[in-house]
């Protein structure tokens, strides 16, 4: 078990749910050996971001209509992590897409409210995952945990939990059924890396290669 906490970024864009979830789990000891260093979030008055300054976590908005271009947002973000000297970044509700610069390179998880590599991609957030999961008859549906890359969506699965679909199912209901999957599964897999060490996501990512 390492002898520092991990430090952990949290990327939000909007509710925060997966934010505050986290948060609970860090405060009453759920999560062992993690602080929660830093939130950065791409809007400035969304409830993420009251729910971050409430629990008195050290948060900056970085918004993408401040910089010139795509590289520039993605290097304040970079920035913003160094400064804080983050060991893991995850993304929670994040809607940007940022270039995750080689230093941070399997270092950054995402949540995906369904059975990545299907379901996912641009424009695959909130209600339209769970209407796309509805529209193709799927029995099943859960929630992945994956390693992020330079696309939405996209990059080494490093854990999943599967739901049932119930035939009465709307994208709210299962939805909610997915969302209490997340409240599981981040944490856990989180909990993994803080006491396994960032060095074991990156061996997960290779041997699922
Ligand atoms: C989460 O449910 C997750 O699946 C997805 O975005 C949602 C964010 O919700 N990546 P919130 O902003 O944390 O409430």
């Amino acid at each position: 078990m390492p002898d520092s906490s991990l430090r952990l970024a949290v990327l939000i864009s909007g509710g925060g749910s997966t934010l505050q979830n986290l948060w609970e789990h860090v405060s009453d000891g759920r999560l062992r050996g993690v602080e929660i260093a830093l939130v950065i979030s791409s809007r400035r008055e969304v409830r993420g971001v009251a729910i971050a300054r409430d629990a008195g976590l050290p948060t900056e908005v970085i918004r993408v209509r401040d910089y010139p271009d795509m590289p520039a947002f993605s290097e304040a973000i970079a920035d913003a992590l160094d400064r804080a000297a983050v060991d893991l970044v995850v993304m929670a509700g994040f809607l940007c897409l940022w270039h995750i610069p080689p230093r941070y390179t399997g270092r950054v998880l995402n949540i995906h409210p369904a059975p990545l590599p299907n379901f996912g991609g641009k424009g695959m957030f909130g209600r339209h995952v769970h209407e796309a999961v509805l529209n193709a008859g799927r029995t099943t549906s859960g929630c992945t945990v994956h390693l992020a890359d330079n696309e939405y969506d996209h990059g080494p699965v490093i854990a999943q939990q599967t739901v049932g679909v119930a035939p009465d199912d709307t994208p709210e209901t299962l939805g909610a059924r997915v969302q209490a999957a997340e409240r599981e599964l981040y944490p856990r897999v989180i909990q993994e890396v803080a006491d396994r060490g960032v060095a074991w996501l990156r061996a997960q990512a290779e041997s699922s290669r």
